[in-house]
């Protein structure tokens, strides 16, 4: 998914929810930043969490945003045009130009599931850290995300096109995956959601949005979309609409 213009404008809305936000903060707690430190967030999309990473460490610290998207970064930049120990750097996560054993932590939100191969992005990773340095990633079960309330072979053909991301069960496979790579004390910490309203600001709607955009991209006719849209309505006024998203918080740290 190329996070671009539409795609990164949502996406960087969808970060801004109370979802986002709750996210954040477990990604802020578990890293347990102090003052004068460097942490490089990778796939820092609009810059949110490297914002507030730029807070917490001070300005003897430093805050790295990676995005391999023009239109991310150039916003990041722009969110954080007034911070002094804040870096961006439009790149891929396999081909950061950062001193090695440099960072103090490392973290992905929501990246590696669209990342090809997600061992070599972690190899690159884990080459920036400090030894006895920490790894936070969030990733999203994206077999168990979704609107329940429509008619079951609708509402799964709608969310089969929307489900395009490389890795969907990523953190049921990221353990031994970071194992491989030599991390311990790996941990898990499950961030469910589950939401009974789609109002204008929230999480739900926007990816009501972003599915409605994936349909359209793969030809499904506009009546079957609205029939989903309508089905999803009604079952939000008779009390039966729920959507449900489960991330998941890995933590590990390197050697
Ligand atoms: C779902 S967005 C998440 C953005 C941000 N972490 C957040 O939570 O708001 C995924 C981001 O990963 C970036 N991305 C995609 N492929 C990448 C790669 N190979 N290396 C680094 N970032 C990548 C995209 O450009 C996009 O900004």
């Amino acid at each position: 998914m190329q996070f671009d213009n539409k795609i990164g404008s949502i996406q960087q809305i969808l970060t801004a929810t109370n979802v986002g936000i709750l996210r954040r903060q477990a990604i802020l707690k578990e890293l347990n930043l102090k003052k004068g430190q460097t942490i490089i967030d990778i796939g820092c999309g609009g810059g949110h969490l490297v914002e507030e990473i730029s807070m917490c460490v001070g300005y003897m610290g430093k805050a790295i945003g990676v995005d391999p998207s023009e239109f991310q970064i150039k916003t990041a930049k722009e969110r954080c045009k007034n911070l002094s120990n804040v870096q961006f750097i439009c790149s891929n996560a396999n081909d950061i130009n950062v001193e090695i054993n440099s960072c103090d932590a490392v973290t992905f939100t929501q990246t590696l599931e669209y990342i090809d191969d997600v061992d070599e992005a972690l190899c690159s990773a884990k080459r920036l850290q400090k030894p006895m340095s920490i790894f936070v990633n969030v990733s999203t079960l994206w077999d168990f995300f979704g609107f329940h309330g429509p008619e079951k072979k609708l509402n799964d053909m709608m969310h089969e096109i929307y489900r395009s991301q490389k890795h969907r069960m990523l953190p049921t496979k990221l353990n031994g995956k970071l194992e491989k790579q030599g991390y311990k004390n790996i941990k898990t910490l499950e961030i469910p959601f589950f939401i009974t309203n789609k109002d204008e600001n929230s999480f739900p709607k926007y990816h009501e949005i972003l599915m409605i955009n994936a349909a359209i991209k793969k030809g499904v006719s506009q009546d079957l979309i609205q029939k989903w849209q309508d089905q999803l309505q009604e079952s939000e006024k008779k009390g039966s609409f729920a959507f449900t998203v489960i991330s998941v918080l890995t933590s590990a740290f390197s050697k």
